[in-house]
């Protein structure tokens, strides 16, 4: 009997062991059978058992194809594209800013400003209500249709009013959203390098801003440095499909998995974190046109990782209640209802909801039944409602 079980089991492990060598075969070789399927199940494999991005090497540097950019005074480095509108005075007029926020936005997205301008933006407000220094830029190219030009006229003329827009010239498109992400770091470096927490987002996200200023706060006593935090991909895989936007051929990037990174739709860094990836940004090759990607690259670079926290939304829109607004920091695809949002979430009801045993107790369970439940997919993941 005992013999016999001995056998089994070595007979189970081949099996086993032979399944796996099998489907691992099928996986490395057939890809056009489910190509999406297929290419994550290999960044994973190769993410989380082959090695930890040893791959990502020095052939992406610039130097090794000479169009290194100057380096030379780390302080004054010369931006790619000259600014056409820019805010000298942001940050040299305060010391403790708590927060810099880059939100990228486009010439012709001038109601979504706006909104963010009374809502989650409002400097003033927040200052105010939180004693906290928070500056808002939004981050700008030129409009790509030459017909449109004359709206440069306004958005020069909003800048002057607000004095929270910086531009560069270069095309405002999808693909030179890198361009964009550069222009931020270099901003961030140059003219307001005592921040000392840097965020960058698109312009329909919310921002639970007094969340966030508490969530910082708790960073800042705990002296955080080298510091990532948003909705991480792990072990994504590089999109082959011509058709897809994502589409990213070989030629750009060879590897079968990206570094971890965070969606673009909304991270923050510590402000030393900054200054290093600006450093890094002149050395590598900006050809890779997804920004966050570009972020996890250059943030692999000086051995940085990024962290999740569950509240930050990522690509997903909240789930619209109380017990879900206490905790949120951001939310994304909030292009028209950026104010009822705010609204809601800064009610002073929704503070009072949160505290207190019962309270707790049925918060909880409203946030397992929004959060945790098969078909709720898409928002704060289930560990939000235990945090
Ligand atoms: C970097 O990786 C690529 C693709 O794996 C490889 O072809 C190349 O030789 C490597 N370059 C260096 C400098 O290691
Ligand atoms: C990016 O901007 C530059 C400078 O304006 C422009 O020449 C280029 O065509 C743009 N690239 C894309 C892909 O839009």
């Amino acid at each position: 009997m005992f013999v016999n079980l001995r056998c089994i089991k070595k007979i189970q492990i081949a099996r086993l062991l032979t399944t796996g060598l099998v489907l691992s075969i099928v996986m490395l070789c057939w890809e056009d059978l489910d190509h999406h399927v297929v290419s994550h199940v290999r960044s994973y494999s190769y993410r989380f058992l082959v090695n930890n991005h040893n791959f990502l090497n020095s052939s992406y540097n610039l130097d090794t194809n000479g169009h290194r950019r100057s380096f030379g005074n780390s302080l004054d480095p010369s931006p790619l594209h000259p600014y056409l509108i820019n805010q000298l005075k942001k940050c040299s007029n305060s010391n403790d800013i708590l927060l810099l926020v880059f939100v990228k936005s486009s010439p012709q997205n001038d109601d979504r400003r706006h909104e963010i301008r009374k809502t989650w933006g409002n400097e003033d407000y927040i200052q105010e209500k939180f004693n906290a220094n928070v500056k808002i830029v939004f981050v700008l190219g030129v409009h790509p249709d030459l017909r449109q030009r004359r709206s440069q006229k306004n958005v020069e003329s909003e800048a002057w009013a607000y004095n929270d827009i910086i531009q560069q010239n270069f095309m405002d498109t999808f693909h030179n959203l890198t361009t964009k992400l550069i222009m931020q770091f270099h901003w961030a470096t140059k003219y307001c390098p005592k921040a000392k927490f840097v965020m960058s987002c698109d312009d329909d996200i919310f921002v639970h801003m007094p969340n966030m200023v508490g969530y910082l706060r708790s960073l800042e006593q705990k002296h955080v440095s080298n510091f990532w935090v948003g909705h991480v991909h792990r072990g994504a895989p590089p999109i082959r499909r011509i058709e897809s936007k994502y589409h990213v051929p070989m030629k750009l990037y060879p590897w079968v998995s990206y570094p971890d990174y965070t969606s673009g739709a909304g991270y923050v860094v510590s402000g030393d974190v900054a200054a290093k990836i600006y450093q890094v940004m002149q050395i590598l090759n900006p050809s890779m046109y997804i920004d966050d990607v570009f972020m996890g690259m250059c943030a692999q670079v000086i051995g940085v990782t990024p962290q999740d926290y569950v509240y930050f939304s990522g690509e997903a829109v909240t789930r619209y209640h109380p017990c879900i607004y206490a905790r949120m920091i951001t939310s994304h695809g909030h292009a028209d209802d950026v104010r009822v949002l705010w609204k809601e979430a800064t009610d002073p009801q929704v503070e009072r909801m949160s505290k207190g045993f019962l309270s707790n107790l049925y918060c909880t369970a409203v946030k397992v039944a929004l959060l945790c439940l098969p078909h709720q997919r898409g928002t704060y993941g289930c560990l939000g409602a235990f945090t």
